[in-house]
């Protein structure tokens, strides 16, 4: 794949991760629109870029609308978009058992919903302009590691890495990739997440526990620099690699889990039909 020449849309560019994957796209020479729900933020990113080749878009990723509008202001000023990065994304360090509807609402919208407004907005437009192109929905390790905190964010990253790899096998007679990207800590914003959620998807919230935000901004300082993570994502993606672990540090981690899955077979013995109720690649 090609990047030069390339029209990219990034959401959640305004900070972290999405910022460093605007610098390298930009550094690959794609016209970038940067997509955020922060006003602020998006100025601030415009100006430090200081480049003719990106435009910034407000827009909240969990509005359906919203994403359209976004979409036709950037394909009107930069050109069809054929790579797509759904990377918006928020945090709520909370259990399940301790969260409100509005919790699960405002996660779900942002982390699955953006992400599904992403490619329901983008995926048509890319298969109609017939020139391939790449989706990178950002996920995280949390789509395969679970912790008791971040219940409802595993949730949605879990969601995101079934719906990156069923869409990747779709897309793909398209000439279009999809990947899942799976950082493990990264140098970002994450920790100040409750700055920008709705008034209406607060009820119910429990108070912000400032000191434990301090403790997560302290954490993400430890965090991987978002270019680096950038570097390697767009290099996944010249690659056209499902999966982006950009931590080499997880591979024995991740390798205990799927152990820990296989250890839960039985060898019961086969029965009538068993042959035929395997094989998951007949439905790619
Ligand atoms: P960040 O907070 O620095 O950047 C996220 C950006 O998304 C912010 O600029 C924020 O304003 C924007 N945003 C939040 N809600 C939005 C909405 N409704 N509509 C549009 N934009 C919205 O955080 P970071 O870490 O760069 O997050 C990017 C992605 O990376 C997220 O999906 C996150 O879950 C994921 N991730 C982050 C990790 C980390 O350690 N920071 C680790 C693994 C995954």
């Amino acid at each position: 794949l090609d990047f030069a020449g390339r029209t990219a849309f990034v959401t959640g560019g305004a900070n972290g991760i999405g910022l460093g994957l605007v610098r390298a796209l930009l550094a690959q020479g794609c016209k970038v629109a940067i997509a955020d729900i922060r006003e602020d933020a998006l100025a601030a990113a415009v100006k430090t870029l200081d480049n003719q080749s990106v435009m910034a878009v407000q827009l909240d990723v969990a509005s359906r609308e919203g994403f359209a509008q976004a979409a036709d202001e950037a394909e009107a000023a930069l050109g069809p978009v054929s790579l797509v990065f759904n990377n918006a994304g928020i945090n709520l360090f909370q259990t399940i058992d301790e969260s409100s509807y509005d919790d699960w609402d405002w996660v779900m919208g942002v982390n699955l919903h953006g992400v599904i407004n992403g490619v329901m907005t983008f995926a048509p437009r890319m298969k109609a302009l017939g020139q391939g192109g790449h989706i990178v929905n950002t996920a995280s390790m949390a789509s395969f590691l679970c912790g008791g905190a971040p219940g409802i964010y595993n949730t949605t990253k879990f969601a995101v890495r079934g719906m990156s790899e069923s869409l990747r096998y779709s897309l793909s007679p398209h000439g279009i990739g999809v990947s899942v990207l799976c950082p493990g800590l990264v140098k970002s914003h994450i920790y100040a997440s409750d700055e920008v959620r709705p008034s209406v998807l607060s009820g119910g919230a429990k108070p912000v526990d400032s000191a434990a935000v301090g403790r997560l901004e302290q954490l993400h300082q430890f965090g991987m620099d978002p270019d680096v993570i950038a570097a390697r994502t767009l290099e996944a993606v010249q690659e056209n690699r499902f999966h982006i672990f950009p931590h080499p540090e997880f591979r024995d981690e991740l390798a205990t889990v799927f152990d820990e899955i296989l250890a839960d077979f039985r060898d019961y013995p086969q029965d009538a039909g068993f042959e035929q109720r395997t094989g998951f690649e007949k439905m790619r």
